[in-house]
C-alpha cells in the first residue's frame, strides 16, 4: 500500500462498529432493488467472461451505502480492493502511484471522486479507457511523456454530487448507479439486522418507529439505534419498545419527521430571518455559518426530497409544509415566491 492510500485509509477508518454493521454480500444489502438486480447480471456476465467489471459510478447523498457497495463488489467479484479519495491525490504522480500498485482485476475505489483536481483527473481518462498510464514527467525542456501499461482493473467512484463531475469523466463509467433514500420498510429491515448483530432485542413496531425517523438513511438508523440502546440500558433489561424509541429520539432532538439539529436550523433561518425566502445560497450559508458544500451535499437533498424546501432560480424557499412542521403561520402573500417560479 502506498502512502496516499494509507493516509486515506487511516483518515477514513470508520468506527469498528460501523464496519461490523456493513452487509458483506449483495444479498444482505437491503433495498436498492433495481441496482442490486442489475449488478447481479453485470457481475455474473463479467465473471463468466473472465474480465473485470466495467467501471462503476456510485452517486447519492451521504450514508446511503456507497462505500458498502464498493466493498461488496470486490467480494462478489472475488477480487481485491484498494481505496483512496479524490482530495488526497494532489498531483498526477499520486494517482499514478496508486494505479501502478494495482494487481490485475482489482478494484480501485475512489471516494469523493468529484473533489479530484482536473489535472489528476486527466490521468484517469486513458487509464479507464485503455488501461494505459499517460503521464508527463519532468519540467520545461526536460519534460517528456511516459506511457505505462496498467493491469485491467475496475474503477469504482463514489460521489455525493454527480453534477460536479466533469462530463469526460462521467462518460467513462459504463455502470452509473444512483442510490436513493430508503423506504421505512427497508430501514426497518436494516434496524432489525443491526439490532441482531448488536445483540439487541427490539420489537418490530419499535424498529419501524425508528425507521420512520431516520431520514431514509441507513447510517442515521444505525447511529440512532446505538443511542437508543444506551437509553434502553439505563431503563432496564427488557426489550426495546416503541415507547423507548420515541422517548429516546425526543431526548436526542429528533422530531417526528426525522429532522434534527441543523436541518431544523436551516428551515428556521429561512422562515424567521428571510420570511420564508427566496434566499440566495450564499446569503443563507453566511447566515448559518456553514460551508456551501455541506449545505448542498449533506442537508438540502433530504429537505428537498421531503418537500420542506424548494430550490428556485432566485434562491431557497421554505414550503408550506416547512411552515406547518415548525408550527409557524405563513404570512400572507409569501407563497407567491413559490408560485411565481
Ligand atoms: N443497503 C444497506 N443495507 C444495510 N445496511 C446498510 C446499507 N447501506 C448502508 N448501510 C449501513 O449504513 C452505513 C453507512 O453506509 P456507507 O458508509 O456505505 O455510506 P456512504 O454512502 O459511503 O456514505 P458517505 O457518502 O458518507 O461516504 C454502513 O456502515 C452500513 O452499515
Ligand atoms: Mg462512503
Amino acid at each position: 500500500m502506498d502512502d496516499t492510500t494509507a493516509q486515506f485509509n487511516s483518515a477514513h477508518r470508520a468506527d469498528p462498529q460501523e464496519i461490523s454493521l456493513r452487509p458483506p454480500t449483495l444479498q444482505q444489502y437491503v433495498g436498492q432493488v433495481e441496482i442490486k438486480s442489475n449488478l447481479q447480471v453485470f457481475i455474473e456476465a463479467a465473471r463468466n467472461r473472465g474480465q473485470p467489471l466495467d467501471h462503476v459510478l456510485l452517486s447519492g447523498p451521504p450514508g446511503l451505502g456507497k462505500t458498502t457497495l464498493a466493498y461488496i463488489l470486490s467480494r462478489e467479484m472475488g477480487v481485491g480492493i484498494q481505496s483512496t479519495s479524490g482530495p488526497v491525490m494532489e498531483r498526477q504522480g499520486d494517482l499514478a502511484a496508486v494505479l501502478t500498485n494495482l494487481n490485475p482485476g482489482e478494484i480501485l475505489f475512489i471516494d469523493e471522486i468529484h473533489r479530484m483536481n482536473r489535472s489528476v483527473e486527466e490521468v484517469l481518462y486513458s487509464a479507464m479507457e485503455d488501461f494505459k498510464l499517460d503521464i508527463v514527467v519532468g519540467q520545461g525542456p526536460m519534460a517528456r511523456t511516459v506511457k505505462i501499461d496498467l493491469p485491467a482493473f475496475t474503477l469504482v467512484g463514489a460521489t455525493t454530487r454527480t453534477g460536479l463531475l466533469s462530463s469526460p469523466l462521467r462518460e467513462r463509467f459504463g455502470i452509473p448507479l444512483r442510490l436513493g433514500y430508503y423506504s421505512p420498510g427497508e430501514l426497518q429491515q436494516i434496524v432489525l439486522r443491526s439490532a441482531d448483530i448488536l445483540g439487541l432485542d427490539i420489537a418490530a413496531e419499535a424498529a419501524l418507529a425508528l425507521a420512520e425517523r431516520c431520514r431514509g438513511t441507513p447510517r442515521v438508523a444505525n447511529r440512532l439505534l446505538r443511542r437508543i440502546r444506551d437509553f434502553a440500558e439505563q431503563e432496564g433489561r427488557g426489550p426495546i419498545t416503541k415507547a423507548i424509541v420515541v422517548s429516546s429520539l425526543e431526548r436526542l432532538g429528533v422530531d417526528s419527521g426525522g429532522l434534527e439539529g441543523f436541518h431544523l436550523e436551516i428551515l428556521r433561518t429561512i422562515i424567521h430571518q428571510f420570511s420564508g425566502g427566496p434566499v440566495g445560497l450564499s446569503t443563507l450559508t453566511a447566515a448559518l455559518s456553514e460551508p456551501r458544500d455541506t449545505l448542498e451535499e449533506v442537508y438540502e437533498p433530504f429537505l428537498i426530497q421531503q418537500g420542506y424546501l424548494h430550490k428556485t432560480p432566485r434562491g431557497r424557499v421554505a414550503t408550506p409544509k416547512a411552515f406547518a412542521h415548525l408550527g409557524v403561520t405563513q404570512p400572507e402573500g409569501t407563497q407567491l415566491g413559490l408560485l411565481a417560479e
